[in-house]
């Protein structure tokens, strides 16, 4: 029989755990994946307790608060700290989710927190995104037009602008696309939920001229048609949007388009 096992380098260890901060009576317990690719360790799980006397709601707040008064050294990415951004995605508690929108008494127990899955870890809680942000960038996010431009702006109807809603709200954190089974195990071919909801984006904006270009460069066994319609990604989006929706809707417009 075949097994499996993670190499030894990466098997994930015990950590220290933190000595408590103050006297308060009210804390939450953290357990945080840690690695440092500087120090040849294998990655580990750090406890820390935060007072939630001293400390915001949310879960972001936590890790901003253990970073300011326990250790420096946690390394994590956040921006905005209002669901904006997209820069504080991780796994919280087995799902992805935004560090800033978690509510921390809304997770029973310690608050466990790892990077986003199935991705190279630059350091503690910060993943390498440089093959999604490359993906992105294959699908040309930007209005492209061959017609002459207008003296004003390009317009567009209330009823052609309303079918952007449910997909110009994607802040791209990837939560999706680091639950999608089929991204795993293909994520450096396969364009994965959040890059092709993306592509649909642009593919039925009204003013945008280049549709057939955008469909030949999805239209792929692999690029496109490694969605199985699990629906990880939907349930995954923290911004309620829904990539496989919009993943069905261009492989419609590939066979509409061979009729
Ligand atoms: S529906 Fe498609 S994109 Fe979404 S999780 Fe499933 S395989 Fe991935
Ligand atoms: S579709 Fe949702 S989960 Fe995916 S990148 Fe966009 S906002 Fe994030
Ligand atoms: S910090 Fe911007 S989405 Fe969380």
């Amino acid at each position: 029989m075949v097994e499996f096992a993670l190499p030894a380098n990466s098997r994930v260890g015990t950590g220290k755990t933190w000595p408590k901060h103050g006297d308060s009576k009210r804390l939450k317990e953290f357990r945080i994946y840690r690695w440092n690719p500087d120090d040849n360790q294998n990655p580990r799980v750090d406890t820390y307790f935060v007072d939630r006397d001293d400390c915001g709601p949310m879960v972001l707040d936590a890790l901003i608060w253990i970073k300011s008064k326990i250790d420096p050294a946690l390394t994590f990415r956040r921006s905005c700290r209002e669901g904006i951004c997209g820069s504080c995605a991780m796994n919280i508690d087995g799902t992805n989710t935004l560090a800033c929108t978690q509510h921390m008494d809304d997770v029973k127990g310690a608050v466990k927190i790892y990077p986003l899955p199935h991705l190279p870890v630059v350091k503690d809680l910060v993943p390498d995104l440089s093959v999604f942000y490359a993906q992105h960038a294959s699908i040309e996010p930007w209005l492209q037009t061959a017609s002459p431009t207008p003296e004003k702006e390009r317009l567009q109807s209330p009823q052609d602008r309303g079918k952007l809603d449910g997909l110009y709200e994607c802040i791209l954190c990837a939560c999706c696309s680091t639950s999608c089974p089929s991204y795993w195990w293909n994520g450096d071919r396969y364009l994965g939920p959040a890059v092709l909801l993306q592509a649909y984006r642009w593919l039925i904006d009204s003013r945008d001229e280049a549709a057939g270009a955008r469909l030949d460069n999805v239209e792929d066994p692999f690029r496109l048609y490694r969605c199985h319609t699990i629906m990880n990604c939907a349930k995954a989006c923290p911004k309620g949007l829904n990539p496989a929706k919009a993943i069905a809707e261009i492989k419609n417009m590939l066979i509409a388009r061979q009729i």
